[in-house]
């Protein structure tokens, strides 16, 4: 079925729409309407594919261009090959999407989460490549116990790509690997011996949680329009007796957006300076920036004061579980033995999995499509938003994988959780965020980069339908509207 640059195939359950004015590739464009198709239940595991002369004449594309993209998918995983009986969707592509697959069975259909990056262009042929060239080389040696710093080879390669990328001072023997960020502040926590710290707020609850439940003792430093208030500090420190450090967010404060602003930034470098305590910085997806100057990491200016914090969880996948800390000389050996108490270090073949990833150039090329998608998908919030919440306020957008969204109105967090959810979308409301939750309920954070363009507009379209009914006094769950404190 032809339409005016527009392509359906006709199969009912292989809708795969090839737009010829695109920017996209039309191969891209068909590998990416599979992968939804697989990843939303569309195509349910276990479906057979249309041969690809079938979809060829159907999608009016040559038959080489369908075998290109049907092979890219069996290479990824999302289909299976069987010799002389076709290409078939497969079960573990659709397992893994079970939410997205769940619209109609009441399961959250579109996820506004805000801590995945697009989960389904995780770049499986170059991490599998990686993977077997490591397994074909490793040395028996390699084998054996690892070195709690983490493998030599990858803490090579990190110290020369976040010189190149962050502009860190990142010698290899001031490198941890860590399983993610988590990992990095349970191995403080325990290494400065029941610290206490000055952290965000708001800030990322999991942290706080995971600080408090290895003997950190927290202090909230507020949050404004350009990033933490960090005058605060020594007020801060004054109630709390002494402070240790301050965890900060300062390339995309977590979650409002927000980069710290240049003065702030000095006062911080000058807090540290004076030996006030360390400032731990968490440089988590630093990597997406779309419409502003590229901000170097802090630690480059101060490296013997700041603790530096990285992570592949934003630029590969949280599965990976891998991380790194760039510390202080001061802090290495403390944190190296924290690591050997926790576990004796970090699996090894993974790490020189990804250090062949990087110094083969696919993490950037990765990063570099990534950032492309990522932007398109931010536009599509943006866009979004505007038409079906007129007044409401998009914020936080210029770098990152998620937005804050201030509604024209407030609403009850959980009456409001509960009607988008009745409609299966799920948000993460900013007052969730705070350490104080009851005081703030005029924002919600929106996860972008794990959702489609289509799903996005979707999803926003049915929190406005959800809102209205709230709005109305008819939700299922009794919500009601309130008057908006003004904005901070
Ligand atoms: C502020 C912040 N830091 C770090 C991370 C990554 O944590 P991890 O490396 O433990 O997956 C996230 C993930 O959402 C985050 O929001």
């Amino acid at each position: 079925m032809q339409h005016t640059g527009t392509t359906f195939a006709g199969n009912p359950e292989l809708l795969v729409e090839l737009r010829r004015q695109h920017k996209l590739p039309l191969r891209a464009q068909l590998e990416d309407g599979l992968r939804e198709a697989a990843r939303s239940g569309r195509l349910s595991g276990g479906a057979r594919l249309p041969a690809t002369r079938a979809l060829a004449a159907d999608l009016g594309v040559s038959r080489r261009l369908v075998v290109d993209a049907y092979a890219q998918l069996v290479a990824e995983g999302y289909l299976t090959a069987r010799r002389g009986a076709g290409t078939y969707v497969s079960d573990a592509a659709t397992a893994a999407s079970a939410p997205a697959a769940a619209v109609e069975s009441g399961a959250l259909g579109v996820d506004f989460f805000p801590g995945f990056p697009d989960l389904a262009s995780f770049p499986r042929r170059e991490w599998l490549r990686a993977v077997r060239d490591t397994l074909a080389t490793a040395s028996a040696a390699s084998l054996g116990y690892p070195d709690a710093r983490g493998a030599l080879e990858l803490r090579c390669v990190l110290a020369e790509h976040l010189r190149r990328v962050r502009g860190v001072v990142a010698d290899p023997q001031r490198i941890v690997v860590c399983s993610g960020t988590a990992q990095a502040l349970v191995l403080l926590a325990r290494a400065l011996g029941q610290p206490h710290l000055a952290v965000e707020d708001p800030g990322l609850p999991p942290h706080r949680a995971i600080l408090a439940a290895h003997g950190a003792r927290l202090s909230a430093l507020p949050v404004d329009a350009e990033g933490a208030r960090v005058a605060e500090l020594p007020r801060v420190a004054a109630q709390a007796g002494s402070l240790d450090g301050v965890l900060v967010t300062p390339a995309h404060q977590c979650p409002t957006g927000v980069a710290l602003a240049p003065a702030r930034r000095a006062a911080l470098l000058e807090w540290a300076a004076t030996g006030s305590g360390f400032v731990i910085e968490d440089d988590y997806d630093a990597e997406y920036r779309y419409d502003r100057a590229p901000l170097g990491a802090l630690q480059g200016l101060a490296p013997d004061r700041i603790i530096y914090l990285g992570t592949v969880s934003k630029t590969l996948a949280p599965a990976l579980r891998l991380g790194w800390l760039v510390l202080p000389p001061a802090l290495v050996e403390l944190v190296v033995e924290q690591r050997n108490l926790a576990d004796h270090g970090a699996p090894t073949l993974e790490q020189l999995a990804l250090a062949r990833l990087m110094q083969s150039g696919a993490y950037d090329r990765h990063l570099r499509q990534a950032r492309r998608r990522y932007r398109a998908r931010r536009d599509a919030l943006i866009d979004a938003v505007a038409r079906y919440h007129p007044g409401a306020r998009v914020t936080g957008i210029a770098a990152g994988l998620h937005a804050i969204v201030r509604l024209p109105h407030s609403f009850e967090v959980a009456a409001l959780m509960r009607a988008a959810a009745a409609r299966s979308v799920g948000v993460y409301p900013l007052a969730l965020a705070y350490m104080r939750p009851e005081a703030h309920d005029d924002g919600l954070v929106l996860g972008y980069a794990n959702l489609s363009e289509s799903r996005i507009e979707l999803g926003v379209r049915a929190l406005a339908e959800a809102l209205a009914e709230l709005s109305d006094g008819v939700g299922a769950n009794g919500g009601r509207r309130r008057r908006a404190p003004a904005p901070a």
